[in-house]
């Protein structure tokens, strides 16, 4: 059985096969990064346009470089939400078009659930329940995976994400497009506690996150300086990366003791940090917990998690017609909010 899945939607066209004999057998992105780069951000028609041109080369690069047969194709999984509405309207129609043509049926698939469930590709992969962080460019959240398919909010930012923030730390620091991890790279060659910036929200009795404070903190110290050298920049990105990491492990620390679970998975862009990772990997072994980390390739936006959870919803026969064309830009993973009160306080 074989599952091509499409990814449209950000700024990342990716297609990948999913087999369920061999795994996955195609996967590719075309990355608009270096396009978008020069505006400091996604710009969402230029986004979309880029997906047009992308997503049919990536279709001929298949037919070209691979012996599959498109007729040997079950279904076409589509990412429909959340995302920007342009981006994810040239996925679906797109994938709408090819399942049509080939008379076979479309799946739907919510971006948020498939950076989650992408775990399960790994070796180490949790069984249910599980908390799950998903830290993207656009989200941050605290989910509560009691089932596949059935997810709890424990906890989310009322304001900017964490990937938003490092973005826009970046783009102050004269840093390129995605900031994640050019902060990363340049923070290696900061000083350790040169300078100090807040960490939001720890001591509130809830698993909700803030970073706007934080983000406005580093930025107004970022333009206060007169000139912006190569060690001030790291000393910067270092003092931004320990505070906010700090704030993303010690989130997750509280969701495992308020639920007493001891599976946490991480995912999303965000989650490639690797002071993320190490700072998680020491709090959860304290807890004497499990911690799952998705590959670093599969962190940040990809079509091999689309055509995954495209297999696993096919096999529950989660299908619809081609002829139903569906994208929610603000689409939920979770269908509750939970209230943890009843356990234990923080
Ligand atoms: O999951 P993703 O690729 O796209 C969305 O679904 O939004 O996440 C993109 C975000 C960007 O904000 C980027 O700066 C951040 O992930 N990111 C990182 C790293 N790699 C990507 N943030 C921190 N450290 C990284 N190594
Ligand atoms: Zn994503």
């Amino acid at each position: 059985m074989k599952i091509l899945g499409i990814e449209t939607s950000c700024d990342d066209t990716g297609i990948a096969i999913y087999d369920d004999e061999n795994g996955l057998i195609f996967n590719e992105k075309f990355n608009q990064s270096l396009i978008h780069n020069k505006y400091g951000g996604v710009v969402p028609e230029i986004a979309s346009r880029e997906h047009t041109l992308n997503i049919s080369f990536l279709i001929e690069k298949i037919s070209k470089n691979l012996n599959i047969n498109f007729k040997k194709i079950n279904a076409i999984a589509y990412t429909c939400g959340p995302g920007l509405i342009g981006s994810l309207l040239v996925g679906a129609t797109f994938g709408s078009a090819l399942a049509y043509s080939l008379n076979i049926p479309t799946v739907l698939v919510n971006h948020l659930e498939a950076h989650l469930i992408s775990i399960m590709m790994e070796k180490k992969c949790p069984i249910f329940p599980f908390i799950g962080m998903l830290v993207s460019g656009k989200h941050t959240e605290l989910i509560y995976a009691h089932k596949f398919g059935k997810y709890s909010l424990l906890g989310k930012t009322r304001d900017d994400s964490a990937g938003e923030v490092f973005d826009k730390v970046a783009k102050n620091l004269n840093l390129n497009y995605p900031g994640g991890p050019e902060i990363a790279k340049i923070s290696k060659f900061g000083n350790f506690n040169k300078y100090f910036f807040p960490r939001p929200m720890l001591k509130t009795n809830n698993l909700d996150f803030s970073f706007s404070g934080l983000k406005t903190a580093v930025v107004n110290f970022i333009k206060k300086q007169s000139m912006l050298d190569f060690q001030l920049i790291s000393d910067v990105a270092n003092a931004f990366e320990e505070s906010i990491t700090d704030v993303l492990v010690t989130k997750c620390k509280h969701a495992l003791k308020k639920t007493r679970l001891k599976r946490l998975v991480i995912s999303g862009g965000v989650s490639a940090n690797i002071l993320l990772r190490r700072k998680l990997r020491h709090m959860v072994s304290k807890c004497k917990g499990e911690i799952f980390f998705v590959r670093p390739e599969f962190c940040t936006d990809n079509a091999a998690m689309i055509a995954y959870l495209g297999m696993l919803k096919f096999q529950l026969n989660q299908i619809q017609s081609n002829l139903n064309i569906y994208v929610d830009p603000k689409l939920k993973i979770y269908n509750s909010k939970m209230n943890l009160n009843f356990i234990s306080n923080i």
